[in-house]
């Protein structure tokens, strides 16, 4: 067994302030490690963006983590780990994992009758890249899949438990409904922030999978592959950076870590 120790951070990124929610499952799972945060909030939504983009993104983003020597990396971000994970993947000398395969092994473990529905980004839905793994796995699961534009500017706008967003929620889902799917993961950062609303439309017998809970047991199983976790009773640390809107960060950030942050550092990412 490898026993070496390693207090360096983790770094973490999104296309802005969705991955936070995989950041605080991380906190939660893992709280001795500590976090580099990257929110691309100059270039926030990547969801409609083609995938050589995103990965011209990631790569910056990447390079702008390595000079915080972050000793792994999250991406947190499903679309971004949908369009850009293999490509950095390759170039990294550290170990990286991104969201879509932890869900995805969630929802393959629980499902009963063979039937997962997939809600996200466009980008997310469009590269297939759930189905894909899924079917690596098993190919006999059905997998439906659903994008759902309007819910990341609803949670941005903070309406989480709103009319409006009920309706919308009600209108995307209505398909999916009539698909007798057990399982649905919320395939974007932004959506675990929506489970109520999702779960009350999809009804008790759907079991909604959070990949960033997944993610953050996988981290923790890397981290310790690599003989790279922190000492038991390492102080975490943890850093905000993003490349525009630093203050609409921070208060969308209060509203739902579990500590009150003050510095969110902003950066010009286009420098990396
Ligand atoms: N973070 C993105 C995702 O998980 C959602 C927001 C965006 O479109 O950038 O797909």
């Amino acid at each position: 067994m490898n026993m070496k120790k390693n207090n360096a951070p983790i770094g973490v990124f999104d296309s802005g302030v969705g991955g936070l929610t995989v950041a605080r499952e991380i906190i939660r799972q893992l709280p001795q490690e500590s976090i580099i945060y990257f929110g691309d909030t100059a270039r926030v939504p990547y969801g409609n963006k083609s995938k050589e983009t995103i990965i011209r993104y990631a790569r910056q983003i990447v390079r702008f983590l390595k000079t915080k020597n972050v000793k792994a990396i999250v991406v947190a971000c499903n679309t971004a780990s949908a369009f850009a994970l293999d490509t950095i993947e390759k170039e990294l000398d550290i170990p990286v994992i991104g969201v879509v395969k932890p869900g995805a092994k969630s929802a393959i473990e629980n499902t009963k009758n063979k039937r997962i529905g997939i809600i996200g980004t466009e980008g997310t839905i469009k590269s297939e890249l759930y189905a894909e793994y899924i079917h690596s796995i098993d190919p006999e699961i059905s997998v439906i899949g659903k994008a759902c534009p309007l819910f990341v500017p609803l949670v941005e706008e903070g309406m989480l438990h709103d009319s409006v967003t009920d309706e919308i929620a009600s209108r995307y889902l209505a398909e999916l409904k009539k698909k007798n799917i057990d399982s649905l993961i919320l395939g974007c950062t932004h959506y675990p922030l929506l489970r109520s609303t999702v779960g009350k439309i999809m009804g008790p017998k759907v079991n909604l999978v959070n990949p960033a809970y997944e993610t953050a047991i996988s981290l923790d199983a890397l981290l310790r592959q690599n003989g790279i976790c922190a000492e038991e009773d390492a102080e975490p640390k943890y850093e905000f950076y993003v490349s525009d809107a630093a203050d609409k960060f921070k208060e969308f950030a209060n509203s739902i870590m579990p500590f009150h942050t003050d510095m969110i550092n902003q950066i010009n990412i286009e420098e990396y």
